[in-house]
């Protein structure tokens, strides 16, 4: 088993690396400073006022959405805010039932456990989590046979914070466990913008606010793929221009990164062009799209899909994966006769 990272200066491991140290230098560390996901930061806004002032660890919360949003952000944030320490693990790392008592054995009271792909939890680990989750107790079995014991270790009272992609894949009794359901959405260009002047900012770096907006545009409606672009733009500025990040730069350097102006990558273009030069437009099955494009079905699921459904560029039906119109029109190539713009999905956000 891994722990593998700890977040924030509360705690501090070997072994996190420099991209690590970096990505955390960008994470707000406060909810007032966290930009976006406005109903999620008003309610836990509540929820969090509300443990403090009873003097209790905060419920167990699952954050689920895309890949990128913030949920290890928020993690932080929550250990923050309740004046506690956070550790960081994830669910494959989380081998055998052993590690996870290791793990919560170690905790201190109030602590935040972050779980992050929390559906990858293995069934026995599960079973070892429900009671800890539910009454703060770890149940061990000593001994073989008919002389097997069972005893009861109590628990410090902890905050489990859990993270998925798939909240459909978690299982039921695990979702019934968790106080607090959070769904993140995708983030607008407005507020992208904002994550990148702030980042800028903390770097150091010089941006104007067309730069930050063209950046904004294309970051697919995720902070981490907006802080990407900042710092790649920032070499292109660096080396090839003067310093600055301006709209030029970024056009320049995102052209040359194959990303097009609504932030479409190499992999997301393929798969509308597969779907529509290899299965007429679709419906086609996830599972042979992936085969076809030599991907995993959970990349294109997770990083591709939620943008590429919330441009309207694609439909998810009980039959499969259709483009829309607008995708036709985006890849500059004819629509098929046969498909009215009123079949396209729904309508692009820009
Ligand atoms: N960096 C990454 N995500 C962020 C967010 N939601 N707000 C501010 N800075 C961020």
């Amino acid at each position: 088993m891994q722990d593998q990272a700890i977040y924030g200066a509360k705690m501090m491991q070997p072994g996190l690396t420099a991209a690590d140290t970096e990505e955390n230098n960008l994470r707000p560390q406060h909810l007032e400073d966290y930009i976006g996901q406005e109903k999620v930061k008003q309610n836990l806004k509540v929820y969090l006022e509300a443990a403090r002032r009873r003097g209790e660890a905060m419920d167990h919360v699952l954050l689920y959405g895309p890949p990128g949003l913030g949920k290890t952000t928020l993690a932080g944030i929550i250990a923050n805010e309740m004046g506690v320490q956070i550790r960081i693990t994830s669910g494959p790392a989380i081998e055998k039932p052993g590690d996870l008592a290791a793990l919560l054995t170690n905790l201190q009271e109030g602590d935040v456990l972050f779980i992050d792909e929390i559906h990858r939890l293995s069934r026995q680990v599960e079973e070892v989590l429900y009671p800890a989750l539910e009454d703060y107790a770890l149940d061990i079995i000593i001994g073989k046979g008919p002389s097997a014991q069972s005893i009861r270790i109590n628990l410090p009272h902890f905050t489990l914070v859990g993270a998925t992609t798939r909240a459909g894949q978690l299982t039921g009794p695990l979702r019934d466990r968790f106080g607090v359901l959070l769904k993140l959405e995708l983030y607008s260009p407005d507020e992208l913008a904002q994550i990148i002047r702030r980042s800028a900012g903390i770097l150091d770096q010089p941006i104007t606010p067309e730069g930050a907006y063209e950046l904004a545009k294309r970051s697919r409606g995720t902070p981490r793929v907006a802080n990407r672009f900042l710092k790649r733009v920032r070499d292109f500025a660096t080396v090839l221009g003067d310093g600055v990040i301006d709209r030029e730069v970024c056009l320049m350097a995102l052209r040359r990164m194959d990303v097009d102006e609504l932030g479409l990558d190499e992999l997301d273009r393929s798969l509308l062009r597969a779907i529509i030069e290899m299965y007429g437009g679709g419906p086609v099955g996830l599972e042979t799209l992936a085969a076809a494009l030599g991907e995993e079905a959970v990349t294109l699921e997770d990083l591709c899909e939620p943008y590429l459904m919330q441009m309207g560029f694609l439909t998810r039906t009980p039959r499969g994966r259709c483009v829309t119109h607008l995708a036709y029109q985006h890849l500059g190539m004819r629509p098929p006769e046969d498909l009215s713009p009123e079949d396209s999905g729904q309508q692009s956000m820009f």
